[in-house]
């Protein structure tokens, strides 16, 4: 699809790019004393994983599922750290045969974690492996073709399956009711976004004031990625057009130029609040005709900018549509005169 703007080449999207994070020093926390945020799921799983241990049995599986950028990797590779096993890092779109996944299973060792990201783009045929591999840790395997083709049952090591998905619904039941442990990762609050840029600052030995962090923290979209990308991205504003140090002012300016506003919206988001205030009267508007306007792909307006433009009120879902909120109109500027009927509340409580 021709788009005015590369979504790779997006800054504030939360897809790492290869190699992002394996260039420089690592900022992902190794254990959850590091892992900043998400309290209540690392209050879960302290429990979960202390029991497995003392119980000496593997960690039962996980789903981690949440908008991208929020750390379900670094979190998969914490709870192997915390465990003290190995982690196999796959994807759902990776295993494309059953023999593929049937490989990687019968390569694991005991109590290890196999860490399959996109899980919801597993095919129907590997699902259908992983469900007797999950529940009896074992593996059915067709011999044969034909009348002469049997059965046979290998078993597995106990293994912790962490699946990892931005789209927990569009996951089949019997996959998702196999797992024992769910977490949803939530949107960082700028407190949480300022101990992280705090802490990759110190990592990357690179000076920043409080004023400095408090910007980065209050637009990175409640996101840890997009947070150290920008921490990166101002450093080289800071050296280049200061004296190294990130301050307020060096981060308005960098944050200017590349065209994030105050609250972290980039001009996709602006575009797409736009489209809907300009053409739809304020919505509702469908999400396919949404991505026909904006030329963005449905999924993406989905999983990447429709979570941030929620969580702070500038969007409402109801049945018929997306919805601009006045709050947006304010923000953008823009005299707030919906021609559409606006959500109601009985709308809202219909999508949750
Ligand atoms: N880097 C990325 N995500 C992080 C988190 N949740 N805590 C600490 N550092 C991080």
């Amino acid at each position: 699809m021709e788009t005015e703007f590369d979504f790779e080449d997006r800054i504030m999207s939360g897809e790492y790019t290869p190699n992002e994070d394996t260039a420089e020093v690592s900022l992902r926390p190794q254990n959850l004393d590091e892992y900043i945020g998400q309290d209540k799921a690392k209050e879960n799983l302290k429990i979960y994983i202390e029991s497995a241990k003392r119980r000496q049995s593997a960690l039962d599986h996980v789903l981690l599922y949440g908008p991208p950028g929020l750390g379900k990797t670094t979190l998969a590779n914490v709870i192997a750290n915390e465990m003290g096993v190995n982690i196999r890092v796959t994807s759902g779109p990776a295993i494309e045969k059953q023999g593929d996944l049937a490989a990687i299973l019968t390569n694991l060792s005991e109590g290890e974690v196999l860490f399959i990201d996109e899980i919801h783009r597993l095919s129907r045929q590997i699902e259908e492996i992983l469900y007797p591999a999950m529940e009896d840790y074992s593996l059915d395997i067709i011999i044969g073709k034909g009348p002469s083709a049997r059965s046979i049952r290998l078993p597995l090591p106990h293994f912790t399956l962490i699946g990892a998905t931005t789209r927990a619904g569009q996951m089949t039941t019997p996959l998702r009711d196999r797992f024992g442990v769910l977490l949803k990762l939530e949107i960082y609050k700028p407190e949480e976004l300022g101990a992280i840029v705090r802490r990759s600052a110190k990592l990357l030995d690179i000076e920043i004031t409080e004023e400095g962090t408090y910007e980065i923290a209050t637009r990175s979209r409640g996101t840890p990625r997009i947070a150290n990308r920008l921490l990166k991205r101002i450093r080289d504003f800071a050296l280049v057009k200061g004296d190294g140090v990130i301050t307020a002012d060096i981060a308005r300016m960098a944050l200017d130029m590349l065209d994030i506003d105050k609250l972290g919206l980039d001009a996709t988001d602006r575009r797409m609040l736009t489209a809907i205030i300009q053409y739809y009267g304020g919505g509702p508007v469908g999400l396919e005709t949404l991505a026909a306007t904006t030329g963005e792909e449905a999924v993406t307006i989905e999983d990447v900018y429709e979570p941030y433009l929620l969580q702070i009120g500038f969007l409402s879902r109801t049945p018929r549509g997306r919805c601009v909120t006045k709050l947006a109109y304010d923000h953008l500027g823009l005299p707030y005169s919906p021609t559409a009927a606006q959500p109601s509340f009985f709308d809202d409580k219909k999508t949750l």
